[in-house]
């Protein structure tokens, strides 16, 4: 699908994106670099590196690949400062590397809760940290710029309610979500660096999606949510442009829910044609029913 923004909104900018070789990471990747931007790409794969490094260099984007893991300190400030290295500057971060199984509670152990916080959570924080420096405005590399960089931190819905099998994704989202307020109100007071989310929701041809529902349950789930549709990664990364771009330049501390408004279902109780009748009809009978006389009595 073509994009609705002009090719040039992110002119000149450079991107850092972890998990940016795959999935709604790749999309975003993609997207920016047909928008202007140079991108780097942060990822444990060497190969799939390789390869998403390869088709963004065949769409003419300026593309790097730096393996690395964001649960390692020495990883982060690795890539952050590779980037810097290659392209100059640093003006853009989008946390989007994310870890994820479905697991009962129960069945989950305290390693597997703690991984996946690591991963989301604390990997989310030590990215944004890392690239303090280089965000900031008038920071190494920004010393023309006439504002601080932005960051985007992927996250979801899970949290907002309670999700089945999500104990671990849900309780590492909602610290993404504290992260994201916490550091818009810091960074964006001291250093104009803004700091967002965006929540997708179920998004087609996603590591997250193959994972997580499987085709089994995909269409089962139509049948029972209301507004059950699948995203595009496309939906997640024109999120990521408006944010990133000037278009954005007033949001920060929000996290966009990018989900169709599926977190909002509920089951229909009753259809529509119904609610017509039994309302007009408890109206009625509650205007006949004279003050006071207990309902026994009628
Ligand atoms: N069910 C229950 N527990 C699980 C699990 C599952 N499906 N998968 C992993 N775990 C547990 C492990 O048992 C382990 O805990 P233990 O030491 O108590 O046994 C812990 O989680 C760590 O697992 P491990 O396989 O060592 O972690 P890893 O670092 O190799 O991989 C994952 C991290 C598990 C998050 C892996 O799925 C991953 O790398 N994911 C990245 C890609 C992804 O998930 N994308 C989707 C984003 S929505």
């Amino acid at each position: 699908m073509e994009s609705p923004f002009k090719p040039e909104i992110l002119k000149g900018k450079v991107a850092l994106i972890t998990g940016g070789a795959s999935g709604i990471g790749f999309e975003i990747s993609t997207q920016f670099g047909k928008h202007g931007a140079s991108v780097a790409l942060m990822g444990r794969r060497k190969q799939v590196l390789q390869s998403a490094v390869s088709v963004l260099q065949s769409l003419v984007i300026p593309a790097v690949g730096f393996e690395g893991d964001v649960r390692k300190q020495e990883d982060a400030a690795r890539v952050v400062e590779s980037t810097f290295k290659h392209f100059g500057r640093i003006d853009i971060l989008v946390n989007a590397a994310a870890g994820n199984f479905l697991v009962s509670a129960e069945d989950l152990s305290s390693n597997g809760f703690r991984t996946v916080l690591d991963i989301d959570s604390v990997g989310t924080f030590t990215m944004c940290h890392e690239a303090l420096k280089y965000l900031k405005k008038g920071g190494e590399g920004r010393s023309n710029s006439s504002s601080g960089g932005s960051i985007i931190n992927i996250s979801a819905t899970l949290h907002y309610t309670a999700s089945w099998y999500q104990i671990h994704v849900s309780a590492a989202k909602a610290a993404v979500d504290a992260t994201t307020r916490n550091l818009a109100l810091e960074w964006g007071t001291d250093y104009d660096i803004r700091v967002n989310g965006i929540a997708p929701g179920p998004i087609s041809g996603t590591p997250g999606m193959s994972k997580l529902a499987p085709d089994e349950i995909s269409s089962k789930a139509r049948d029972y949510m209301p507004l059950y549709k699948l995203g595009e990664k496309w939906d997640i990364a024109m999120a990521a442009l408006f944010l990133a771009s000037d278009a954005g330049k007033f949001v920060n501390g929000d996290t966009m829910i990018v989900d169709g408004g599926l977190w909002l279902s509920r089951p229909r109780h009753l259809e529509k044609e119904a609610v017509k009748q039994v309302s007009r009809s408890v109206e009625k009978r509650s205007r006949n029913v004279p003050v006071g006389v207990p309902k026994s009595k009628l």
